[in-house]
């Protein structure tokens, strides 16, 4: 079933179905938890402390990070995160439910971009959690999909298949010590660019698979102690349950035109 109800002030989908259980935010048409009932814990995770109000990004989830990533522009990671888009459409069959959220220019993004444009954003919710980002416009935009998953102890943590080139966000030297591979024990903010279009992320107690598709870069973040501290939509010890691992076009812009669709996306099962 999918039912419509509140978190604070915002409107959410709750997704319950055999295969899995979700909750997806029409602001930001965000993602806040997938658990699917296999796991004894949520693969997408949500941060205790998130806020629920209008216009303030929320902590965890899958945040849509578009028409610009990070500090290429402001607001931060861009405007669609922080407003409020609509369910265009719901199915549900054996296999889980289907959503697709869609956003175009109006009175809300007026503020932030003065271009027209189309995004819509398909969201499989079953065994396996799958979201695709298509836009329309005349521009070019960067992006990311800034999935947050739910680790058991970012200590036991290692992520596989990233490749051998990366843009490093942050002045620590911190190289990694396999290549393509990262374990975790310092704050982390890289981009890479040539990752494979398989990730895995493993702990002690499950592997996640993470394919890509059409991205162009992957990002791996951990806040670490000192910014995990410094953020007050996150716990302090919460660092130690998430990782970031995003697919993203930021090297690679999309390409946009009016008439044309440009899509990437990614797909997250157990293996
Ligand atoms: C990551 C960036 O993708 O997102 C980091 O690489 C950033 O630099 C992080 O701190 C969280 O961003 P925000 O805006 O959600 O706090």
């Amino acid at each position: 079933s999918v039912k419509q109800t509140k978190f604070g002030e915002l409107p959410i989908l709750v997704i319950q179905h055999k295969s899995c259980c979700a909750a997806v935010s029409l602001q930001g048409a965000h993602l806040l938890f997938w658990q699917p009932s296999t796991e004894q814990t949520p693969v997408i995770w949500l941060s205790k402390q998130s806020k629920f109000e209008k216009g303030i990004a929320i902590r965890g989830g899958v945040p849509i990070c578009w028409p610009w990533f990070g500090p290429l522009g402001t607001p931060s990671h861009g405007f669609a995160r922080i407003v409020e888009w609509t369910l265009d459409s719901c199915n549900e069959d054996d296999d889980g439910v289907d959503l697709v959220l869609v956003l175009s220019n109006n009175q809300q993004t007026k503020p932030y971009f003065d271009k027209p444009f189309n995004v819509s954003l398909k969201i499989h919710l079953g065994k396996t959690c799958e979201v695709a980002l298509s836009c329309s416009g005349e521009f070019e935009a960067t992006s990311a999909l800034h999935t947050y998953f739910g680790i058991d102890n970012i200590n036991h943590v290692v992520v596989k298949g990233l490749g051998d080139t990366y843009q490093d966000r942050l002045t620590v030297e911190n190289k990694p010590v396999t290549i393509g591979q990262m374990t975790f024990n310092q704050e982390v903010d890289r981009i890479y660019t040539n990752a494979n279009t398989e990730i895995t992320i493993s702990d002690n107690v499950r592997t996640i698979k993470l394919t890509t598709t059409n991205a162009s870069d992957v990002v791996t973040w951990n806040p670490w102690i000192d910014k995990a501290k410094a953020m007050a939509d996150f716990c302090d010890d919460e660092y130690q349950s998430m990782v970031c691992v995003e697919a993203g076009r930021i090297n690679k812009p999309l390409k946009l035109s009016l008439n044309e669709q440009s899509t990437y996306g990614f797909k997250i099962e157990l293996i």
